[in-house]
């Protein structure tokens, strides 16, 4: 059964601006009105606001603007979806969180939500700048009944998959940078996502995958150097977005994806959004990682999700992994 405070502020969701009465809480959740009062006053004291009409009971007026997982829950569960997640305040990172729990033997698949990283981890090395407790800090913990090489387009999906599902959402078009970024349509970065996979030869044993997304960052809230490499949702919408209602319907959005992923269901969609949210096709780009950088223009990717970039003299390369600099003309 769900906790009290989710229950109750399911109900407050469920009613709109409609105020509901101490009484019918106390009858629909099976308390008291005096129980239901203290969590009320408990709630306010977390930044809930609660208005109280007499006879006519309560209206929430607003809600914190960071994650309050009681919320994030009762979201849920108007959604009517139930996956496993654990909250914590403050994390060194969510993707490490999630593999010590895979390691100690936690059963998969899982979700860890953090309100803070204090080493969000990035791709190659990276930090993940995690301080600030508007943006979403996520990892999905598996224990995928799949072959390593059908891991391959695993990121590239659930990257589009959560293009598709923003866009319908709250018709916010991102687009897709090969192989891990979620660009603003200006170009600065509202999002990236981190898949660490631990294999042997003939199967997939744990995969994690890590997504920040920047959700209500200001542009002067972000460090300097990221202020124009980096943006948000609330950045690109110019209006108020509710944090833990956009957790929960991506919570939701991601755990599909990566059903539709295991079942082989995601290749029937696959193509579309890539043609949709893709951003590098056809451009002029240089990829580096290891050795001599290459340049080229993009062609698209092949079907293990590698990118195809064709080279000054004619020449398609496949490229497995690296790190693409888009030329600016
Ligand atoms: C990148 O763009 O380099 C990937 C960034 C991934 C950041 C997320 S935040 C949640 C999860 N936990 C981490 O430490 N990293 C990922």
């Amino acid at each position: 059964m769900a906790d009290l405070d989710s229950s109750l502020l399911c109900s407050f969701l469920a009613a709109g601006n409609q105020p509901v009465s101490g009484d019918r809480l106390a009858k629909e959740l099976g308390v008291s009105r005096v129980a239901i009062w203290n969590r009320l006053e408990r709630l306010r004291n977390a930044r809930f606001v609660f208005e109280a009409s007499t006879r006519k009971g309560y209206v929430m007026k607003s809600v914190p603007t960071e994650i309050y997982p009681a919320l994030v829950e009762a979201h849920l569960l108007r959604l009517k979806f139930k996956p496993k997640f654990e909250f914590l305040a403050e994390v060194d990172s969510t993707n490490s969180e999630a593999e010590r729990r895979l390691a100690s033997g936690q059963t998969a698949p899982f979700v860890v939500l953090a309100r803070l990283q204090n080493s969000g981890r990035g791709r190659l090395g990276r930090k993940w700048h995690s301080s600030h407790t508007g943006n979403l800090y996520l990892s999905l913990a598996f224990r995928p009944l799949i072959a390593p090489e059908r891991l391959k387009p695993f990121t590239l999906w659930m990257g589009l998959a959560l293009c598709a599902h923003l866009e319908k959402t709250l018709g916010i078009r991102l687009g897709l940078k090969w192989p891990n970024d979620l660009l603003a349509p200006d170009g600065r970065k509202v999002a990236g996502m981190l898949t660490e996979a631990r294999m042997d030869s003939d199967r997939v044993r744990e995969c994690v995958f890590g997504l920040g997304l920047n959700i209500t960052t200001q542009r002067e809230d972000f460090p300097e150097d990221l202020r124009y490499l980096a943006s948000s949702l609330v950045q690109i919408s110019l209006t108020p977005l509710e944090i833990n209602q956009i957790a929960a319907e991506i919570l939701q959005a991601l755990w599909l994806a990566w059903e539709d992923y295991e079942s082989g269901t995601w290749q029937k969609s696959f193509r579309t959004f890539w043609e949709r949210y893709d951003v590098l096709t056809g451009k002029v780009v240089k990829v580096g990682l290891l050795g001599e950088p290459k340049e080229g223009v993009v062609q698209g990717i092949n079907d293990e999700g590698a990118l195809l970039l064709r080279s000054p003299a004619g020449l398609t390369q496949v490229i497995s992994s690296g790190e693409v600099t888009l030329r600016k003309d």
